[in-house]
């Protein structure tokens, strides 16, 4: 069992952060927070609600979140490549096609060698975390082994993940490719298994079926995944519409379907488990479709700026009635960070403000609503993670922005010792900041070394040590 005390902020709606000052979480053995109690200081934690919730003191682990510390929901990335980790910030001067041939396929196809898999995958699990990203919808690449390694170190990392095995049968180098859509369902049925055998009663890990993207799925193979989605009821993750090059290509082999979108819903991959990566170039209908099948849009504006892929109309979608999360699409998107990815939106969304749509600006409640709770809605998770609430687990990270906030000691010798914040903080806070504007300091200024500790399902998984 554990306490948390301190302030905690979160997202309350898409346009409204909730402060709650001197407040305790308290959270069960199984990581799901049991009670919240406001107006709370160590002392009443302690002598009062501890008891109450039948739990022995001396049993409890107690953090506090000192002046200028508060918590905050865990991130969730809904789109990420582990194995294009190592290429992050370099793609030159390539779009997605050619992008892919230099840069990305050489990459994953690396990433067969276990050893090598291990040491980028260990990476990226602990860099991600250590940026606060407490759940990861991740591709892995085409090789079985590898993508189940992938999971291992997720669960064992303690980061709460959906792992696929990436297929691609078609418009792909030969040494980078699935031998045929049998094979290629094959292989992403033993990662489902695997998954699992390591993960039975846990649930930290998820098996996701990863169509790549329609250019490099064969037909057969896009209806054999469909299949497989209504035997297993398994979400599906794939990329739309993200570049104009791709739309060529997407129009040339599929001649016969109206648009981008209907390629996938008429393969029966569109579904309210399907995670959606990018969506810049979609028209109305594509929208309107993507609405009726109730499927989710991952917004990944690092990676739609780095290889210039466009801009995503994210207010347009978010009007219409979308559920839309961030990722960070590594390494087309050059930082694993989400705190990145939501300043970006951010910027990205005052480019389209200055072409003369003043009201598509995304402010700083929406980037971190996107952040959170909306990915949480993307994933499917929403009823256990993206906010605090009692029956939610507790997904969070432990935000200290800078020693001249904090620097008045008003920690408690008796609770184990809170960290004592961040020495070489990127943020200047000057003690008289309000919540509205120390939070838009962490979204613009802030990095991993304002992240000072991060939980997942009650487990501590990062700490800054100093
Ligand atoms: N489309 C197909 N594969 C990829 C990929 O690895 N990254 C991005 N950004 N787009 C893709
Ligand atoms: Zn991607």
């Amino acid at each position: 069992q554990r306490v948390f005390i301190g302030d905690f902020v979160h997202c309350k709606t898409l346009d409204t952060l909730e402060i709650l000052e001197d407040t305790a979480i308290f959270v069960d053995e199984e990581g799901v927070i049991v009670a919240i109690e406001r107006g709370c200081d160590l002392k009443k934690a302690e002598e009062i609600s501890i008891p109450r919730l039948g739990w022995v003191k001396e049993d409890v682990m107690v953090r506090v979140a000192r002046k200028g510390q508060f918590f905050f929901p865990g991130f969730v990335d809904t789109h990420i490549h582990a194995p294009q980790y190592p290429n992050v910030g370099i793609f030159g001067k390539s779009t997605l096609l050619d992008w892919l041939t230099t840069y990305t396929f050489p990459m994953e196809s690396s990433l067969k060698d276990l050893a090598r898999a291990r040491s980028v995958y260990t990476r990226c699990i602990k860099r991600t975390l250590s940026h606060g990203t407490t759940t990861a919808a991740y591709y892995a690449t085409i090789h079985v082994a590898t993508t189940n390694l992938l999971s291992d170190l997720c669960l064992a990392n303690g980061q709460r993940a959906f792992v696929g095995r990436c297929c691609l049968d078609s418009l792909s180098p030969d040494w980078y490719i699935d031998e045929s859509p049998a094979q290629a369902i094959k292989d992403t049925r033993a990662t489902i298994e695997h998954i699992a055998n390591i993960d039975p009663s846990n649930k930290l890990i998820t098996p996701i079926l990863t169509p790549r993207f329609a250019p490099g799925c064969s037909t057969e193979l896009m209806t054999q995944l469909g299949a497989l989605h209504k035997e297993t009821n398994l979400p599906f993750q794939t990329h739309i519409s993200e570049n104009k090059g791709e739309l060529d290509l997407v129009k040339e082999l599929f001649p016969n379907s109206p648009n981008y979108t209907s390629v996938y819903d008429s393969h029966g991959l569109l579904t309210p488990k399907t995670i959606l990566a990018h969506a810049i170039h979609l028209d109305e209908s594509e929208v309107d479709l993507i609405i009726k099948r109730q499927s989710k849009v991952s917004h990944c504006p690092c990676s739609n700026s780095s290889i210039t892929s466009g801009t995503c109309k994210v207010r347009w979608l978010l009007e219409k009635g979308v559920e839309v999360g961030l990722g960070t699409d590594v390494s087309g998107g050059y930082s694993p960070s989400i705190l990145e990815a939501a300043r970006q939106a951010s910027l990205v969304s005052r480019h389209i403000a200055m072409s003369g749509d003043d009201k598509a600006k995304l402010s700083i409640e929406e980037v971190l609503y996107l952040a959170t709770r909306g990915g949480a809605n993307v994933v499917g998770l929403e009823q256990k993670i993206g906010g605090f609430e009692v029956g939610m687990e507790w997904d969070a990270q432990l935000i200290g922005l800078g020693p001249n906030y904090w620097s008045e000691d008003e920690g408690n010798p008796e609770c184990v010792k809170a960290l004592e914040g961040v020495e070489e903080s990127p943020v200047d806070m000057f003690g008289w900041e309000n919540w509205e504007e120390r939070i838009a300091k962490w979204v613009f200024n802030g990095d991993d070394r304002n992240t000072l500790a991060v939980w997942v399902k009650g487990r501590l998984v990062h700490e800054i040590r100093k």
